[in-house]
């Protein structure tokens, strides 16, 4: 419940929201209503266990880590915290290569490669993140976490079955209403509605049209209205004010991505920090350049110069093989022009203090 002196259907609008607001800690055994956003790429099992030690539920994303790596991580989030923690998959279909766009592409970012001295055959092999798959459920199936959630859909009836086996609940994200239903036609334990602000991929899987794509308030109200599980905002928020305004509105809670990436337990590469903390991160747009999928990061060359939408980039996520050659380079020299600096629209939330600090700062204004 908010603590803000407006009686509760000022609050909660009315009684199936209220009955909402108190059902996430339920579902997953937190003290406080907030999940650390999964961010693959930029954090590990030390931002879980923080968040989740503090209280809340702290996440791992796994779309770019081996089985080993995977494992390796979950043995540090069991010995490190008691509480509860959620386990993060993408589950895209991998597109089959396709050799005509691929040198498309290279043709496209070969100025880049001969600016920086880099020979094009550098460019690895393979797509990078990786789907859902029987070999993670094997892995997970050893931990049994208690909360699992998914990013672009859900994944085969059949995975999802060896989910549900050991009990785990199932979160999954919602960029439009349509989405909402479908997930919740699936048995999902809770929605999150991630609103164009948000940082990182879109959920989005649906459709392809970007004009679906609705802000944070906008969508999480019509998710609120549309469906019976609880509902999680996603996106732009960064604040015990904007936490307490979406619960408000019927959130159930609010998952944060953005406002974690400068604490220390992060791990935030120097040259994503400092635009973070730079101006530059007052300029966010949707891009698919990095990878093949819009996202949202702070704008760069790479995004000014192709994109931000470009029509010659291969499909998720084999866009990004080529760009790491360029990403290394640059980075080495200090530079973030072809980095993918996944950010959200409000990044006044970041702060440099400890995760659990920010987890309590964040959760200021609901008991
Ligand atoms: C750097 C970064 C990486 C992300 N990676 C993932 C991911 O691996 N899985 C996922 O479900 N969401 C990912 N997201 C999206 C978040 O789940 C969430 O929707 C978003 O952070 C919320 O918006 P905010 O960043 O404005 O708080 C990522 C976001 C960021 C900023």
């Amino acid at each position: 419940m908010l603590d803000e002196g407006l009686p509760p259907s000022e609050n909660a609008g009315d009684h199936q929201d209220v009955l909402r607001m108190t059902s996430i800690r339920e579902l997953f055994g937190t003290a406080l209503p907030i999940i650390q956003a999964p961010m693959a790429g930029v954090q590990g099992s030390a931002l879980a266990v923080a968040v989740s030690e503090a209280g809340g539920l702290g996440s791992l994303p796994c779309a770019m880590l081996s089985p080993e790596a995977m494992r390796a991580e979950l043995d540090a989030i069991v010995s490190g915290t008691a509480h509860s923690f959620n386990v993060n998959f993408f589950c895209h279909t991998p597109p089959a290569p396709d050799a005509e766009r691929e040198s498309a592409w290279r043709n496209a970012l070969r100025p880049y490669y001969d600016e920086l001295g880099i020979e094009i055959r550098s460019v690895p092999s393979g797509a990078g993140r990786r789907p859902f798959s029987h070999e993670a459920a094997d892995v997970l199936s050893d931990v049994k976490p208690p909360v699992v959630s998914f990013h672009f859909g859900l994944p085969s009836a059949d995975l999802l079955q060896r989910v549900r086996s050991w009990g785990a609940k199932i979160l999954a994200s919602a960029t439009t209403v349509d989405e909402a239903r479908w997930l919740e036609a699936r048995g999902v334990d809770a929605i999150i509605a991630q609103g164009l602000e948000a940082g990182g991929h879109r959920g989005i899987f649906l459709s392809e049209d970007l004009t679906t794509q609705a802000g944070t308030f906008a969508l999480v109200r019509q998710i609120v209205r549309d469906v019976r599980v609880p509902v999680i905002a996603a996106g732009g928020i960064a604040d015990a004010a904007g936490v307490a305004a979406a619960m408000a509105l019927g959130a159930a809670g609010v998952q944060l991505g953005t406002a974690y990436m400068l604490c220390p337990e992060a791990t935030t590469s120097a040259v994503h920090r400092a635009a973070l903390a730079s101006d530059a991160a007052r300029h966010t747009a949707v891009t698919n350049v990095f990878t093949g999928r819009p996202a949202r990061g702070i704008v760069n060359r790479l995004m000014r110069e192709l994109g931000p939408i470009s029509i010659v980039a291969p499909q998720f996520p084999l866009a990004a093989a080529a760009i790491l050659p360029l990403r290394a380079k640059a980075e080495a020299q200090g530079s973030g022009d072809f980095s993918p600096l996944w950010a959200g629209q409000n990044s006044s939330g970041c702060k440099e203090v400890p995760a659990a600090e920010l987890t309590r700062e964040l959760t200021a204004r609901v008991v």
